[in-house]
């Protein structure tokens, strides 16, 4: 499925709110992941293949906010970092490499520290 978008806020939320308050963001906003550890979202994407997964996410503080990312529950990369971008409204990629087995998949990237995730604007797979 290359060069499809999936936006956060249209994906599952766990500890965390659509926001559309810092711009630079694609569709309708992003998610500001609460400042917790777990807090979460997960898409669905269907699969199968091996894939680049380019995560949106803007973060502005001077901080790393690093996120477990997961597919189907297993981990494909624990503690990945989305250091500081220098502004909520300064928006970078990150990109790790999966593979999804046929049919839905459950990408899924949860915050690691009492921080929280950065805000996350979308997946694309
Ligand atoms: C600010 C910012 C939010 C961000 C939050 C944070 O409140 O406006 O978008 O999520 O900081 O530090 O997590
Ligand atoms: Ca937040």
């Amino acid at each position: 499925p290359a060069g499809n978008d999936y936006e956060a806020e249209d994906a599952t939320i766990a500890q965390g709110v659509v926001e559309s308050n810092h711009a630079g963001f694609t569709g309708r906003g992003f998610v500001n992941y609460d400042n917790v550890i777990g807090s979460s979202v997960e898409w669905t994407v269907s699969g199968p293949g091996a894939v680049d997964l380019v995560l949106r996410y803007a973060n502005g503080t001077a901080v790393n906010r690093p996120m477990d990312i997961s597919v189907n529950g297993t981990a494909v990369s624990s503690g990945l970092a989305f250091d500081g971008t220098g502004a909520w409204t300064t928006w970078q990629t990150k990109t790790v490499k999966a593979t999804l087995a046929a049919g839905p998949n459950k990408i899924k990237a949860a915050a690691t520290t009492a921080n929280g995730g950065p805000n996350v604007d979308k997946l694309s797979v």
